[in-house]
């Protein structure tokens, strides 16, 4: 039997590698499932339910020894399959302990990230995703973690919107000028790629270090079914930045967001600006949940309506992608578009 696509055949970040000890389970929901992460002998993540097998207690309060689960309610112990291999009130010769396992999931660790996927029996063909030039030679990545109050489809939109960048963001990240760039937005393959063109030195005050010289910017959009942005900037020769967000459902209304700025600009420069680019890139993004917190209560209140003009066709496109997905239906068989655009910021 054919299982329908949904959200749960694709990958979510769980947690960062850091995060997780070898010593201390921890508890996440992605998807409205609860998750119990820990580290078996080996260092390998492992994810099972969060619940235990014998009377329901939840495995995250528990612990972790030798690599194996220990409910902390009667002290029922799990290997990393989810095998039951003690049960403290059997005393020392458990002879017939359960053949039933603790409820696992695939978990995969890329990238310094902890990768879980819901779907027990998936029948796509996905992997995590490879988050660009990460320790890459030349490369430097600071990583942020934000929890948003709306869903993937509404953050994920915010991160490629261009034209709420001059209201939002005025000043710190882009000066508005009413000048017009042209992009071609192209949905193809489950992605969408937004190439945009003539984009010089409207950069707020960033301008006189990233493009000094004022020549013409690559600028590149892209998104990913089903959660992942990314945002290519190729300043003067040599100076590269990305930004790339992996939104996770948590429930309908609660996003945790995992960004990646990642620079190449130079060694001096990928040494000091670190902390500049945290802290401005932190700050953007203050502005942005804000945003997007407010969004969602309107949402809440009155129900989505929303209406789009021509410069809104990146949204649109990662809204057929999604609701594809929504629909039981694989995004990446939907007939490529390519659609001109232009606007004003
Ligand atoms: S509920 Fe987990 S050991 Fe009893
Ligand atoms: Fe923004």
């Amino acid at each position: 039997m054919e299982n329908k696509v949904n959200f749960k055949n694709f990958w979510y970040i769980a947690c960062q590698s850091k995060e997780l000890s070898r010593d201390k389970p921890l508890g996440r929901t992605i998807l409205g499932e609860w998750l119990v992460l820990f580290r078996d002998q080996d260092g390998k993540p492992k994810a099972f339910q969060d619940r235990c097998i014998h009377r329901n207690y939840q495995l995250s309060k528990g612990a972790v020894k030798d690599g194996c689960l220990r409910c902390p309610y009667h002290g029922w112990t799990f290997n990393s399959d989810g095998q039951v291999v003690n049960i403290p009130a059997e005393g020392p010769n458990q002879k017939s302990l359960p053949s039933r396992k603790a409820l696992s999931y695939e978990c995969i660790e890329q990238d310094d990230f902890i990768y879980v996927r819901l779907e027990r029996n998936p029948d796509l063909e996905v992997s995590p995703f490879r988050m660009p030039h990460y320790k890459e030679k030349g490369y430097k990545t600071v990583r942020l973690f934000n929890v948003f109050k709306n869903d993937v489809t509404n953050c994920a939109e915010n991160y490629v919107d261009v034209p709420h960048t001059v209201f939002v963001h005025d000043e710190i990240f882009r000066v508005s000028k009413q000048e017009k760039v042209e992009a071609t937005c192209k949905r193809d393959n489950g992605s969408v790629e937004i190439d945009y063109r003539n984009e010089t030195d409207n950069l707020g005050w960033f301008s006189w270090f990233l493009n000094p010289k004022k020549t013409p910017i690559v600028h590149k959009d892209y998104f990913h079914m089903p959660n992942i942005t990314s945002v290519e900037y190729i300043f003067s020769p040599g100076k590269e930045f990305f930004i790339t967000s992996q939104s996770i459902p948590i429930n309908d209304h609660l996003t945790w967001v995992y960004t990646d700025l990642t620079f190449k600009f130079g060694p001096l420069w990928n040494f000091l600006g670190a902390p500049i680019v945290r802290y401005q890139g932190q700050s953007v993004i203050d502005q942005d949940i804000v945003v997007l917190d407010n969004q969602m209560e309107v949402i809440k209140k009155y129900g989505a309506d929303f209406n789009n003009s021509k410069a809104d066709i990146v949204h649109v496109f990662i809204e057929s992608i999604r609701e594809e997905i929504q629909k039981g239906g694989d995004p990446r068989r939907l007939k490529s578009r390519i659609q001109e655009f232009e606007f004003w910021v």
